[in-house]
This record gives C-alpha cells, structure tokens and sequence, in this order.
C-alpha cells in the first residue's frame, strides 16, 4: 500500500508527504540542484536517490553515536521515513577550514585551518537570502532560547567530531556543513533536514598534489563538471567502508 497521500510542503531539493502515522512523514529527495537561492537550477537524474542514500548511511551512524536525528527507515532508494518535526528556522553552518561566503566576507584566505571550529548561524529565510545573525538578534527574534541554542551548539561540536572522522575514514575532508534541528512531537530538538554533498563541503584526499577538489555541490555552484559522478564517489566510498 501507497502510504504517501498529501503533500505537506515542498522545497528545493526534498518533497515532504504525510505518513499514515501523524507523527512521521515521508521525505523524498528530488534530483533538482539549486545554488545561490535557487538563481542557479539545474537536474540530475540519480542525485535525489544518491543524497538519500547518503544521508540514510550518516543518519544511521549518527544515532549510533546517540545524536538524536529524525531518522527512521529508508523507504526506497529516494525517500526515507522521519519523525515529524517543526523546524527551527536556523541553518547552522560550522567551518573547519575557511571557504566560501566566509572568505567572500572576511579577509581570510581560503583553505586557511580554522584554530577552533567556527559556528556560524544564519536565518532560514529565502526572501532574506539567509542572513547571518548574532546571539543578539537570535534573542531579539525568540527564534530559541540561550539554553537550546548553546545546545545545538554542543550537538553541532559533537556531531562535527563525528562526521570529520566518518569522512577522514573514507579519504575526505570535512571542510564545512550546514545543519537544520527541528522539535518533534515530545518537545525534544533532533537533527533534521539531510546531511549529503549538497550540505558539506568534501574534499578528496586521494588527490595529494596540493589542489583542491570538491567532491560536493561546488561542483555545480562552481561550474566544475563532474557533479553526479562526484556524488556517486561519495555514496561508493561510503558503502565499501561500512
Ligand atoms: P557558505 O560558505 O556558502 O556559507 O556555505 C557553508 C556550508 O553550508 C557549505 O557546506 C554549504 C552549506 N550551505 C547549505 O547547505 N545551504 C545554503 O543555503 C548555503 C548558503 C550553504
Ligand atoms: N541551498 C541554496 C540554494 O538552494 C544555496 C546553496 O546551497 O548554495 O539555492
């Protein structure tokens, strides 16, 4: 039985569908890349169920590891079932090495290693473009609260931890990732949203002569070429190693 029956909202790259149970939802992965707030758009046949499959793996290891996700089952191959959630809207963005809009906005050099990890939190607003906020103006809005957000704070540090290890596993490195948390139905905030290529930045360490290359959605905001085969890297690596 086909337990996918309304559409609840849909965004650029995922379709969400209720579940039959009211508390889960069907979350299925589009092939549609989008950079720079959507100017920028384009299909990949295959991303959709490469990015599922990938988050899939890395939710699962992140439970392991008691970071609580929305997570539940893969359904098939581009969709998988979560918990529902009401997303904060927030995108936390945390940088181990400087890159992109940090360096379009600071005078750090790009592929500079940051001393510590660096957390920076934007508003989930495509009207706005995202801007950055301060502890200040996250106050202001009563997005959340100071106790949840130094708590998504410690969860992003932890989960930063973890992912740089499970990446460095399979010869990547973990430049940067943006995280989205949202409060399921018992009030507890959990990681939502995806953790794919389209939301870090990998870079391959097989490739040791000193240049970069982006296993990630660089390829596509960047022009590089190579886009669906870059994701398709990530999601063998990430089998052979499990
Ligand atoms: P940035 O350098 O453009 O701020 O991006 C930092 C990280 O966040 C990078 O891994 C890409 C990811 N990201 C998203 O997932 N969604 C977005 O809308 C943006 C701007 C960045
Ligand atoms: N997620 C944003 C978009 O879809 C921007 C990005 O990832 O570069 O347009």
């Amino acid at each position: 039985m086909n337990s996918k029956f309304g559409l609840i909202y849909e965004g650029k790259a995922k379709k969400i569908f209720a579940h039959k149970d009211s508390d889960k939802v069907i979350i299925e992965f589009k092939d549609d890349a989008t950079a720079f707030n959507a100017l920028k758009k384009a299909k990949f046949e295959g991303k959709g169920e490469l990015n599922c499959l990938i988050s899939s793996k890395i939710f699962e290891f992140l439970i392991k590891n008691n970071i609580p996700t929305h997570f539940l089952e893969l359904k098939n191959n581009n969709s998988m079932i979560a918990q529902k959630i009401k997303i904060i809207p927030l995108e936390v963005v945390l940088r181990n090495i400087a890159y992109g809009s940090l360096c379009k906005q600071t005078t750090i050099k790009p592929g500079s290693v940051l001393e510590r990890p660096l957390i920076d939190i934007y508003l989930k607003n495509d009207n706005l473009n995202d801007p950055l906020l301060t502890k200040d103006r996250i106050n202001l809005l009563k997005i959340i609260d100071n106790k949840e957000l130094e708590f998504i704070s410690g969860m992003t540090l932890r989960i930063n931890k973890l992912l740089k290890k499970f990446f460095f596993n399979i010869n990547l490195k973990l430049v940067d990732f943006k995280l989205e948390f949202g409060y399921n139905s018992k009030g507890e905030i959990v990681l939502g949203d995806e953790i794919s290529p389209d939301n870090c930045r990998l870079w391959d360490l097989n490739q040791s002569n000193g240049t970069i290359v982006s296993l990630d959605k660089d390829r596509f905001r960047n022009d590089l070429g190579g886009f669906i085969e870059a994701y398709g890297e990530i999601n063998k690596r990430i089998n052979d190693f499990i």
